[in-house]
This record gives structure tokens, sequence and C-alpha cells, in this order.
């Protein structure tokens, strides 16, 4: 029989002991005790943010599962989370397979394999970064392995990544439920089948932006009328008009041509949505794209941006936080962001901690549209 010294078992529990401790290199710093943040610098290899990269130089169709970029299905520890164009991209290693990513790897990767717009590209990277991401380490998470999404008992650590709710992940979403009902990550077939009903009623099969618009506004009048705690404001305001778009402005072959170009097949959507894969033989778009489309839909049924207030069809308005329907619109949920929502998540940053949310609200500010002449918000200082 094997003899077990007291040697062995003091290593064995320092071991696991300094592995349930360490500091998730991804876990965000977010609303941190002072304690569990000092901790946290303790464990943590502080980076310089990466600057961001530019546009493409080479900016047309291209066969996106070429040799470097085979889909090869998810490993046990591997992360995926709510975007189903951050999950193909992390299956086809355009972002590492595991699902942890700096930012700039991010903004290249939904460049190299959708022709993302740069400046789009940079925006919602950096605004899921200061959000859910560790800005001192420079890496973000594009999902979680457990469904658990609150604070590590051990840590504090929010390890959920862009799972997390409330704060890039929202209500609304057209193939995920509302965190309320449970799971707001997963592909959901019931939210799948609407999105295909929607598509035969609205566009003979198709997924086109007419479908979207009345799509987008079903599902806010859904969550209303049955989520009691459904929130629409500021940032989501904005996400939940934009990622409608995407899959006419991204999920279609940009070999397409005409009419057809802006019509998703339901064969080509489920393979996105539910397989997180590029069908055989899918050529990104042929030119930069992002959010066209977004007007035309958010005009056919405008909304406001508000919440219930605890209890189904009690909506309130509430613009506190910006309105994508307001004057300028972007900007003003960029100012939310940058006046509210991140500094209310990092009350009294300082070192290290405060250069990167310095410099990556800078990166943010840069990323947003050049016609939308926003006045540029520090609410950390400058350095
Ligand atoms: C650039 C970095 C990106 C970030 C940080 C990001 C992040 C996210 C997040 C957090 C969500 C969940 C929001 C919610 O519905 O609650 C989401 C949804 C979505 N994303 Fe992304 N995304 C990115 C790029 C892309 C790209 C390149 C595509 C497609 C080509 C894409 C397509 C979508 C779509 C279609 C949804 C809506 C899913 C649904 O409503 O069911 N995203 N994204």
């Amino acid at each position: 029989m094997a003899v077990i010294s007291l040697k062995h078992v003091l290593v064995a529990v320092a071991l696991v002991s300094s592995a349930a401790q360490a500091f998730p290199a991804y876990g965000s710093l977010a609303g941190l005790s002072e304690r569990d943040f000092k901790f946290a610098m303790s464990t943590l290899k502080p980076r310089m943010p990466a600057p961001a990269p530019g546009p493409l130089r080479f900016d047309g169709p291209k066969l996106a599962e070429d040799k470097e970029h085979p889909f090869k299905p998810m490993k046990m520890d591997d992360l995926r989370g709510p975007c189903p164009g951050l999950n193909t991209l992390a299956a086809h290693g355009y972002l590492p397979r595991n699902g942890v990513a700096t930012p700039a790897q991010i903004i290249q990767a939904s460049m190299d394999g959708f022709n993302m717009e740069n400046n789009l590209a940079r925006f919602t990277t950096y605004a899921a970064h200061l959000l859910d991401g560790n800005v001192v380490t420079d890496l973000l998470s594009i999902g979680a392995k457990t469904p658990k999404t609150g604070p590590d008992p051990d840590t504090g650590a929010l390890v959920a990544g862009l799972r997390n709710h409330g704060t890039f992940e929202g209500d609304a979403s057209v193939t995920r439920a509302d965190a309320f009902f449970g799971d707001n990550f997963s592909f959901n077939e019931t939210l799948f089948d609407q999105f295909v009903d929607f598509s035969e009623r609205f566009g003979n099969g198709f997924y086109n932006y007419t479908v979207a618009a009345e799509l987008r506004f079903h599902r806010v009048q859904q969550g209303i009328a049955e989520n009691p705690h459904f929130s629409f404001v500021g940032f989501r305001h904005l996400t939940a008009y934009a990622e409608v778009t995407f899959p006419v402005n991204m999920f279609i072959d940009g070999r397409r041509t005409g009419f057809e170009r802006l019509q998703l097949d339901m064969q080509t959507a489920e393979t996105f949505f539910k397989d997180n894969r590029f069908p055989r033989g899918f050529h990104r778009s042929e030119k930069p794209s992002g959010t066209e489309g977004l007007v035309e839909i958010f005009s056919a049924h405008p909304t406001q941006p508000g919440r219930n207030a605890g209890a189904v069809d009690t909506f309130t308005v509430d613009d506190s936080l910006g309105d994508v329907g307001s004057a300028n619109g972007f900007c003003s949920i960029y100012t939310g962001l940058a006046n509210v929502t991140i500094p209310s998540l990092y009350p009294n940053p300082t070192g290290v901690l405060r250069r990167n949310l310095i410099t990556n609200l800078q990166f943010l500010f840069d990323g947003l549209p050049k016609q939308s002449n926003c006045t540029q918000i520090f609410p950390f200082g400058s350095m």
C-alpha cells in the first residue's frame, strides 16, 4: 500500500488552496471590496492595454473557414456566451479557442472573420471590456463555463465575462432568453422558432431589415408583458437595435449581390446562432459592415428606453443613460456609459487600474462614429 507522507498532504493542500484563490486573469475587477481588490492585485500580472488595430488592408470578401481557421468543437474548459458572432470566431480560431482574449484580438478577429467595420468593432469591444473585462490584465472572456453569474465566493471576481447580465448582455435578445427566466446566453429553440416564424410572415422565409424591425419590437413588447424586471435602458437601447442588423449585414455571404444580398436564409441563420460556425464556403461581407439598416428598423416602431418596475406591464421611461432615438443617439449612449455606468463600477480607482481605465475610455471614445461629434468625458481624470 502506498504511504502518503505529511509532506505530500501539505503540498496537495497548498496547491488546492492556491488554485481556489488565484484571482482569474479575465475576472472583472468591478465593484470589488478594498480587501478583494488588494488580493486581486497581488496575484494579477498588469499589462498596458494593447493599441487598437486599424482597418483591414484588404477589406473585400474572403473565405471564412480557410486552412488556418477550421471549425473545432468546444473543449471542456472553453468559454462561450451570448454572442453568436464571437462564439463563431472562437470556434474557428480567429479568437483563442478557449474564449479569453484581449480587446485588440477581438477587434482584429471581428474584422478578419466577418469584415466588421473598424470603428464599430472598437466601440463595441471597448464598451464590453470596460463593462465585463479585466482592465488590469487586458483580458476579456466571451462567456463562462458555469451558469453561475454572481461573484466568485473565494475572490469576489465576476467571472461570467459577456454572460454577466445587465452590463452589456441584456433583455429582449432574439435567440437568447431574458436573465429573469434563467439562462441568458444559450441558444433558445423556442425563440429561434419565433425568429423563423417572423421570417416567414414578414420576409417570405428570409430574415431581412423588415423582419428585424417587427421582431425587435415584438421582443420588447414580450419583455414588458412577461418579465417583471424587464430592462431596456442606456447601452442596451443601442445594442438591441444594432444586434438585429448584424445577421443581415454580416451573416450573409459577401459574394451575393442585389436583393439577395440582404436576405438571410434560415439554414445559414441556424448555423450561426445555434452551431456557432461558419457555413461551408461562407465568404465574409463584401465591404466593412456595421449597423446599416438601424435607422430604418428603429423608425418602423420607435421605442423609448425604460424598464418594468418589478411587475409586468409597468414599463416606465428612463432616458437618463441615453436614448438611441434622440437627436444624437449614439452620443447620448456614450455619455451615459462614460458619465454614469462605468464610474459606478469603479468608484475610486487608483494606480494601474486608473491608468488602464483612462486608456480604455480613450479607446472607447476613439471608436465613436466620426459624425457623432461627441464631447469627450473624463470620469477618472487624464494622465
Ligand atoms: C466586436 C465585438 C463584439 C462584442 C463585444 C459582442 C458582444 C455581444 C454581446 C454581449 C451580445 C449579447 C447581447 C444580448 O443580446 O443580450 C451580443 C449579441 C449579438 N452579437 Fe455580438 N459582439 C461582438 C461582435 C459581433 C459580431 C462580429 C457579430 C456578427 C457578425 C455579432 C453578432 C451578434 C448578434 C446577432 C447578437 C444577438 C443575439 C441575439 O439577440 O440572440 N457580434 N454580442
